[in-house]
């Protein structure tokens, strides 16, 4: 991949770019609490969009992406959301950097990767951060990695639309080999936890459905979260989000105003406390009990969020009862993407095609399966 890029970059602008690499993101369980401001559990994958950048002369941002083949050029001065789409997650990041007076010339980038497109693995995170570290390397900016993560956050809002959390950056990002992040999204604080399981692959299992409610959705499920916590608010005005919600609360504020509004908060402040005890479940190596709470997540997400779709509820359930399967869930923002799951090494192959037949059967559509392995975040490549 690295070697491609270079290539590609090459024969296109006749010069040495400088590569940088950013993973794509999975996430063991604590779904849509990034922005209520509690934990999420992620990692980077083996899976990573690539970025080959020099500086130019001019103030032009000449772009090409490889996978769509399609080249992209615009002034640094007229940079603006582009109907073509995948520009805007370079040019956000443009856009952020003016915002704060870190002033860039003009640059050349070839951007190429092997993160599946709308799986929910968090391509476009991956392009954000890529974008900011080769930047931040080739104008010597001096920015630091959490800024570079909350650029990207920013970059996301404003030229993608969707007011995603941080956890998709900070995975991308801070990933390290082996290893998950315990994220506390309201101090920022992080530890790593490790994740070596023996005997146990990570199967991602693509529905290749595209969520393209996705991000309408994604928007509403967070103004019902804030609303819920404006409602706590009027009893208990130190309550600031979610994470300083109890069920207590939701039942004696939320409730009665609201059904739907309370099933989605009450989602959230039960998922921050199954990551919780997730975790400790991780220090015992008790894969059977995070398993069981990565169902439990499923059919919140499913039930009371309701962010999952009938594909994805399809994939959780026909793994459900098996027994080489400890946990199994869809992951990320959903209406579409990979389940996550959680398999005895031996099993995977014949899990793979047995459950990929009868999707296909099924839902009419094909089943594309990844095995991750958990890698380090962003970096320079030499
Ligand atoms: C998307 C967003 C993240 C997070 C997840 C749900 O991936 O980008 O910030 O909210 O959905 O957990």
């Amino acid at each position: 991949m690295k070697d491609d890029v270079k290539k590609i970059f090459v024969e296109k602008f006749k010069t040495e770019p400088l590569i940088v690499r950013s993973p794509g993101r999975i996430n063991i369980i604590g779904e849509h609490t990034d922005y209520n401001n509690g934990f999420v559990l992620p990692a980077a994958i083996d899976k990573a969009i690539y970025i080959a950048a020099s500086k130019r002369d001019d103030y032009l941002i000449s772009l090409h992406a490889a996978n769509f083949n399609e080249d992209f050029t615009v002034k640094i001065s007229e940079i603006a959301p582009s109907k073509q789409n995948w520009p805007n997650y370079i040019l956000g990041i443009v856009d952020q950097l003016k915002k704060i007076n870190k002033n860039i010339t003009g640059f050349n980038a070839v951007v190429d990767g092997d993160v599946p497109l709308g799986a929910g693995l968090s391509s476009s995170a991956a392009v954000e951060c890529a974008t900011v570290f080769a930047l931040n390397e080739l104008f010597e900016l001096q920015l630091d990695k959490m800024q570079m993560v909350k650029l990207a956050q920013a970059a996301e809002h404003a030229f993608a639309g969707v007011k995603v959390g941080i956890m998709d950056m900070f995975a991308s990002m801070f990933g390290k080999k082996e290893n998950v992040i315990k994220l506390d999204c309201r101090s920022l604080q992080y530890e790593y936890v490790p994740f070596h399981l023996p005997g146990i692959k990570i199967v991602l299992l693509n529905t290749n459905v595209k969520h393209s409610l996705a991000s309408t959705e994604y928007n509403t499920r967070r103004k019902e979260c804030e609303q819920g916590v404006e409602w706590i608010k009027e009893n208990h005005p130190e309550v600031n989000s979610l994470r300083d919600a109890t069920i207590e609360m939701l039942n004696t504020m939320v409730l009665p105003k609201d059904k739907l509004v309370y099933k989605r908060c009450r989602f959230i402040v039960e998922e921050i406390q199954r990551l919780l005890q997730a975790c400790e479940d991780l220090k015992k190596d008790d894969v059977s009990a995070l398993g069981k709470k990565m169902f439990a997540t499923h059919d919140g997400l499913s039930k009371d969020y309701e962010v999952s779709c009938k594909e994805l509820d399809f994939l959780v359930d026909a793994v459900r009862n098996n027994k080489n399967v400890f946990g199994a869930r869809m992951m990320g923002g959903g209406f579409g993407g990979c389940t996550i799951n959680l398999v005895k090494e031996e099993a995977v192959e014949n899990l793979v095609e047995d459950v990929g037949n009868i999707y296909q059967k099924e839902m009419n559509l094909p089943l594309t399966a990844y095995i991750v392995s958990i890698e380090d975040g962003t970096s320079v490549l030499k």
